[in-house]
């Protein structure tokens, strides 16, 4: 694809396989989308003109779902599915090890008991955010849709318009990525010890695993669904 310096970095992170591209540079495409590509990359220190030749080379790479195309009833679900699926099972998992590894090695790296605090803060604002989202803000965007689809009425928003839970949702993402930040600089980009275990490296490469899922989920949640919601709810009212 031809692509723009001045482009935003959440219109390009919509097109395959920018997101990806933009996840190994170091780019953040989730909560920083309104960025053109050149504020984007200056902002995560890489050269402009390297990310952008990167972005239009011609790829084979098999592509992910247009979620621009589809309906916001699958895209909500594939969020819920995968995404919120994957972060469950994952803080199910993280916050054990993370006690294991603060209990072996804790006293010779005080910073793990930092990590320990971000991670257990962090859970518990995604579990409570995932609920929000689950129970209250997909099942009226879905009935928004429904309903105009079928050319009725739609329903009256309980919040009063949906920008208003769709902005304490971007509130909440960007408080969650900047944990995974401030994470990431406490372990020096999740580089482990010399003398870590193995329980060490697994903590950071499932924090690390954590981290692009949340950026993917989040990039699908600010760039895709909540645009094409607010965009759906101005047609209806
Ligand atoms: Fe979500
Ligand atoms: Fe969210």
């Amino acid at each position: 694809m031809q692509v723009q310096k001045g482009q935003t970095v959440r219109e390009l992170a919509a097109v395959n396989p920018a997101a990806r591209i933009f996840e190994k540079f170091g780019i953040d495409y989730c909560c920083g989308g309104e960025k053109s590509l050149a504020e984007a990359c200056s902002s995560a220190r890489v050269n402009v003109a390297e990310v952008k030749a990167a972005l239009e080379e011609p790829t084979s790479e098999k592509k992910d779902r247009d979620w621009q195309k589809a309906s916001l009833s699958e895209l909500t679900s594939y969020i819920v599915t995968k995404h919120h699926g994957f972060t469950r099972e994952a803080i199910k998992r993280l916050l054990p090890l993370t006690a294991k590894v603060v209990g072996v090695h804790g006293q010779n790296h005080p910073e793990l008991t930092r990590v320990q605090g971000l991670i257990h803060g962090l859970a518990d604002e995604l579990v409570t955010h995932m609920m929000k989202e689950e129970r209250m803000l997909f099942p009226y965007i879905e009935q928004l849709e429904e309903a105009t689809k079928r050319g009725a009425q739609a329903p009256p928003p309980m919040f009063g318009t949906v920008q208003n839970p769709v902005r304490m949702m971007m509130m909440e993402h960007d408080s969650a990525g900047q944990a995974l930040h401030r994470i990431r600089e406490i372990t020096d980009g999740y580089t482990p010890p010399s003398d870590a275990c193995v329980s060490y490296q697994a903590l950071y490469q499932a924090i690390q695993e954590f981290e692009v899922d949340l950026h993917q989920h989040i990039h699908l949640e600010n760039n895709i669904l909540f645009p094409r919601a607010i965009e759906l709810e101005s047609q209806a009212f």
